[in-house]
């Protein structure tokens, strides 16, 4: 398969330069957008993510609205859970509800390293649907939960401000958790490894809560098993490691094989940039909440976010998911600040 015709995203990803750098934003595929509505008043979350037709329509619906520079594929961290025998409901009003969490060893027994195309063959089968609509024209992104986060849903049971009960397994039965760790990292590295046939042009790691772990802890409980991934995924595509609180170990990620760092708001671009060395492609970091602002104050702030992180080597989007509530004008706002950067002189 040839490269697809734009392909910035990718030569970003291998540290090529670029005229402008490519942009997409998280959770871009959402609740934010009119059309992904009118398919969630029909059909349920799950239902949604199972369905090729549903889960492929969803995906381009941000890219012919605002022509992103990147698919993301419509579907979930918690589908690789589901796989693996435990239970995910998305309750409305509350989110993820998952009704037997994971508590003591007992619990794990039931916890199995599943056939992926058996139990997520459906995922594959959106991402050749998602293909055949993109007609190569952009990149797909595939992602996968990192086990550290994934573990925090399977334990608590449903979100949480602090995830208590998911701290409090890995702190009072550690070989439960690393048990547990090391199933889902067994079973995100070999479903990673089928969306990569499918036909995915790169992956993202999310370790959405990462930030709730010490630097020491997230070491132990986080990192090597993200590592473990990358090094069993990076000579087949691009891994972009996204860490949402933890720029306490960019230095660390720097170094590991992944293709780009994401980056949170909350770390100036000239920070991470500084604690990554300078040559590995960064990825980031617009506050989502200031999408909020005015549209000519959005691009101008991109217009700076891009200066400050340098065009190259660079991959526009939010520093964590696209808010529900953030208008579509303002959306497009932000896509457009990027497609129409040029370097200041
Ligand atoms: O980025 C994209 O456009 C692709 C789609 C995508 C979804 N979830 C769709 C979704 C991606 C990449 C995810 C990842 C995901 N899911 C993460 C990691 C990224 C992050 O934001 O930190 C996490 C932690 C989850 C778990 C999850 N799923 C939560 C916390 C929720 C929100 C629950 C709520 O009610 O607010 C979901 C549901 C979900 N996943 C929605 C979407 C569009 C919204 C609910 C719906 O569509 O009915």
């Amino acid at each position: 398969m040839t490269e697809p015709t734009n392909n910035l995203f990718l030569k970003a990803l291998r540290g090529e330069s670029v005229s402008r750098p490519p942009v997409w934003m998280m959770r871009q595929a959402g609740r934010y957008l009119p059309e992904f509505m009118e398919i969630k008043k029909k059909y349920d979350f799950f239902t949604r993510c199972r369905t090729p037709e549903l889960a492929s329509e969803i995906t381009v619906q941000p890219i012919r609205r605002y022509g992103m520079d990147a698919a993301i594929l419509f579907s979930d961290i918690l589908v690789v859970p589901q796989a693996m025998n435990i239970e995910v409901e998305m309750k409305t009003g509350v989110g993820p509800w998952l009704p037997n969490p994971i508590r003591n060893a007992n619990d794990l027994e039931n916890v199995i390293v599943p056939d992926i195309n058996e139990t997520l063959g459906y995922v594959m089968d959106a991402i050749s649907m998602t293909k055949e609509k993109l007609n190569n024209e952009i990149p797909l992104i595939g992602f996968a939960g990192s086990p550290w986060t994934l573990l925090c849903y399977c334990v608590q049971g449903q979100g949480s401000k602090n995830f208590d009960k998911a701290k409090e397994l890995c702190f009072t039965q550690p070989e439960v958790a690393h048990a547990l760790l090391q199933k889902i990292t067994d079973t995100t590295i070999l479903y990673l490894k089928e969306k990569v046939k499918a036909g995915v042009n790169a992956v993202q790691l999310f370790d959405s809560w990462g930030g709730m772990l010490s630097p020491t802890d997230y070491q132990t409980f986080s990192w090597q098993y993200m590592q473990q991934i990358i090094d069993a995924l990076k000579d087949d595509t691009y891994v972009i490691a996204f860490g949402k609180g933890c720029w306490f170990a960019l230095d660390t990620m720097a170094s590991s094989g992944a293709a780009a760092l994401g980056v949170d708001w909350t770390c100036a671009p000239e920070t991470a940039r500084k604690l990554t060395g300078g040559n590995i492609t960064l990825q980031g970091n617009f506050d989502p909440t200031r999408l909020f602002s005015p549209p000519r104050e959005i691009k101008k702030m991109v217009t700076e976010m891009i200066d400050a992180f340098g065009k190259d080597r660079y991959i526009v989007n939010l520093g964590h998911g696209i808010l529900p509530n953030i208008p579509i004008e303002n959306a497009g706002a932000f896509v457009e600040a990027v497609k129409n950067y040029t370097v200041a002189t």
